[in-house]
């Protein structure tokens, strides 16, 4: 027993911890760990099937659609004045191809809506992500081949993500973030932004993305399930920490300005071990498959949806992260004010 909490003549310890949980006051006065709305950036769909104020509910994420670019301005202009930081665009092209050549088409639809958002709504954030499973006919991360049997070819891949960026930068993306995990995409995207004049666009680098089983809502909404085979000869095993250590820190040589651990509340430990080890802003994506959790589990009367989405949030910032990517941003962002 250590001095401060010996018993007093009475029999009491000194020691009371619930001295300050007695009051909302006295809680807020020690609270480590504050959920900022500017630091939520919302994920939206955009997709060239739809007509431009249309939208589509996505079956596996109630409360999510699919939209039109009006549409998704619209929601944009929703996530701005609830107070959120930002919104990540993902692209639902109307034609797929063996290259996905739908990702770094000029007048692409996540092209078009990031130009749209950036002239239309000012004080917010506009990102995207950088990938080509949205527009790829096999659904894989990169090109494959020959032949389904040789995979996903990294270096292949290298320069089709370095333009798919490089068109993004150009539409007026503040943030490009590359989620293919290909080995040398960061610096390979990095390059090729400088070498168009885009010094100054930030990439945050899918650092540690996890093969995860929380993914299937999202590859629902957006179309992107692998056609044959899976993910995991490109995206890290669950079980390993030290490797997703190991790749933050090489992304970080490569120039990533931001890095980014998913999921988000399955891997606390290496969002905290991730912040530990770089130093850097560290972003955290909650992914489909926990909206869904919380959502469903709230639907069937089990969860209370808002004190479980801030207390997820709350958590996740605790373990490291400065940023989070959730569907619940605009909700949160709200809830927070
Ligand atoms: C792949 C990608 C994934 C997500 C976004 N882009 C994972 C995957 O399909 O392997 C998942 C996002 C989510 O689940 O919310 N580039
Ligand atoms: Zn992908």
């Amino acid at each position: 027993m250590t001095g401060s909490s010996l018993s007093t003549v009475s029999g009491y310890p000194h020691t009371r911890l619930r001295r300050l949980r007695r009051t909302p006051e006295l809680r807020a006065l020690i609270r480590e760990t504050h959920v900022r709305p500017e630091s939520l950036i919302q994920p939206l769909f955009v997709s060239e099937e739809l007509g431009d104020d249309e939208q589509q509910p996505i079956a596996a994420m109630p409360g999510v659609a699919r939209h039109g670019i009006a549409s998704a301005v619209e929601q944009a202009r929703a996530a701005k004045e609830a107070g959120a930081g930002g919104v990540m665009l993902f692209g639902i092209p109307a034609h797929k191809d063996d290259r996905g050549s739908g990702a770094w088409s000029e007048d692409g639809v996540v092209q078009r809506a990031v130009a749209t958002i950036a002239a239309e709504v000012t004080g917010l954030l506009v990102t995207t992500d950088v990938c080509l499973c949205d527009y790829t006919e096999h659904g894989h991360c990169g090109v494959v081949g020959p032949g389904p049997a040789a995979g996903v070819d990294n270096d292949a891949t290298l320069p089709l993500l370095a333009r798919t960026a490089v068109s993004h930068a150009a539409a007026g993306a503040d943030i490009v973030f590359p989620s293919d995990m290909m080995d040398g995409r960061v610096g390979a995207i990095r390059a090729a932004l400088d070498g168009a004049g885009h010094t100054d666009t930030v990439i945050a680098a899918h650092s540690a993305k996890f093969a995860s089983s929380l993914y299937g809502p999202f590859r629902d909404a957006a179309g992107s399930a692998p056609a044959f085979g899976d993910r995991r000869g490109y995206q890290l095993d669950p079980a390993n920490r030290a490797e997703a250590v190991r790749e933050a820190l090489l992304d970080v040589g490569e120039g990533a300005d931001i890095v980014l651990v998913k999921p988000a509340l399955m891997y606390l430990d290496v969002i905290a071990e991730v912040k530990q080890e770089t130093g850097m802003p560290v972003a955290a994506y909650s992914v489909g498959g926990e909206y869904a959790m919380i959502r469903h589990g709230a639907a069937a009367g089990a969860l209370d949806e808002r004190a479980t989405v801030l207390e997820s949030l709350t958590a996740i910032g605790r373990a490291g992260a400065d940023i989070v990517i959730t569907y619940h941003a605009a909700d949160a962002a709200t809830w927070l004010q």
